[in-house]
């Protein structure tokens, strides 16, 4: 049928129906430097099923890809994994033009649905390992509360080993290909990684637990078909084994060093940090916030066992940009981490304090004695950074031996 928004087969009965944004840049305050995607999927069961729906404003892109295969109107049933808008927004109009007989979602999700719009439509709420037919083949479902809403669930189709996986698995990629092996490898890991430490670091927990749960089973051996970015068709135990290592948040022997600086004051007591680091036998990143986005530090702190954080004391109180980047992280819930605070200080010099109280609140373990350096930092100043950096070291060692 025409149109130049065609579907993409992928098995003999699903179909990808989503629509590419390729010029996303922020979601929830973290950059998505390479657009992404919304993914539906369609399945060519007697009974014709939309799984997930698209942002709004791209109902038609949907639609027409969905053209491109079948009459929207076939459509019998719709399943929404997830009811955040980006899956749903198109949802209350497609469920208008297409009349499908059935929608489905879990119990959070139905009411969640009815809590975002007027659907006119009532939700069938299905429980957690409850399974519908389709006539030729089933559909079973899987609640994932938590991940990362409390309505999200997953679904599954036995019959061509499908797994509809919503945000789980999923990544910030805009791209013509529409599956992992036909993506490079460097740009699905850091993609993953974004992803992941962005929007799925708080919940670690649940997410261990779902990979104890589904680790073993046939579900997650077949392909794996996310809300976002490419579809995992050759290897899904790829994504499933770096969400465990993710989720372990295991100590490494590497600090990341996070500030700001007013007159390159900080900024110099934080390359003494680093040097001191390494003198140490750690590695250490840092991670200066004129140059870095908070959404690097939260990618960052994905595999690092330390957090020091620097800033000047500005108005009584640490810098805005510092600010920021420790609010987003302390959102985040890193865990397992040590850490330290300094800054540079021209007469009350209350950031370092603070500094390590949020730290406290993080439950970072704090090594050493923050360093405050007046003004300019001179060779002692100076010295006591390098020190600090070396004690930060020792201690990840301790930990990771
Ligand atoms: Fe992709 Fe939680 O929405």
């Amino acid at each position: 049928m025409g149109g130049p928004f065609k579907a993409t087969r992928v098995t003999d009965h699903v179909y990808w129906v989503g629509a590419i944004d390729w010029s996303l840049r922020e979601f929830h305050g973290h950059l998505t430097s390479r657009g992404t995607t919304y993914n539906a999927y369609l399945i060519l069961a007697d009974k014709i099923t939309l799984v997930d729906t698209v942002k709004s404003h791209f109902k038609e892109e949907m639609l027409s890809r969905i053209s491109s295969v079948i009459d929207p109107g076939d459509i019998t049933y719709i399943i929404s994994n997830h009811s955040e808008m980006d899956h749903s927004g198109c949802l209350p109009e497609v469920i208008q033009a297409v009349k499908p007989e059935k929608v489905f979602a879990s119990a959070m999700g139905a009411s969640a649905l009815a809590e975002h719009f007027r659907l006119g439509q009532e939700i069938v709420a299905v429980k957690d390992g409850e399974s519908i037919s389709l006539g030729n083949m089933n559909l079973s479902f899987m609640e994932t509360r938590m991940l990362h809403w409390p309505d999200s669930m997953f679904t599954h189709l036995a019959e061509d080993g499908v797994l509809f996986s919503q945000d789980v698995f999923s990544m910030h990629l805009a791209s013509t290909e529409r599956f992992d092996d036909e993506i490079d490898d460097h740009i699905l890991e850091d993609e993953a990684a974004k992803y992941f430490a962005n929007i799925l670091l708080p919940l670690s927990t649940p997410v261990a637990r779902l990979l104890e749960k589904v680790g073993g089973l046939d579900i997650v051996k077949g392909i794996v078909a996310t809300d976002h970015g490419p579809i995992w068709r050759k290897d899904a135990s790829k994504i499933l084994g770096l969400y465990s290592k993710w989720a372990a948040q295991k100590p490494t022997k590497k600090a990341v060093v996070v500030y700001d600086t007013m007159y390159e004051s900080t900024a110099a007591m934080a390359r003494a940090i680093g040097e001191g680091i390494r003198a140490g036998g750690a590695d250490a990143k840092l991670l200066p916030l004129r140059a870095c986005h908070r959404t690097d530090v939260a990618t960052e702190m994905l595999d690092a066992g330390a957090l020091l954080v620097g800033s000047p004391t500005f108005n009584n109180n640490i810098f805005p940009t510092v600010a920021d980047a420790l609010t987003y992280l302390k959102g985040l819930k890193p865990r397992n981490l040590v850490g330290a605070a300094f800054g540079s200080y021209g007469w009350s010099g209350e950031a370092v304090g603070q500094l390590e109280d949020v730290l406290r609140g993080m439950k970072v373990e704090l090594v050493g004695e923050g360093v405050k350096a007046k003004y300019v930092p001179d060779d002692e100043a100076l010295a006591q950074c390098h020190s600090l950096g070396v004690l930060v070291a020792e201690r990840l060692k301790e930990l990771c031996e």
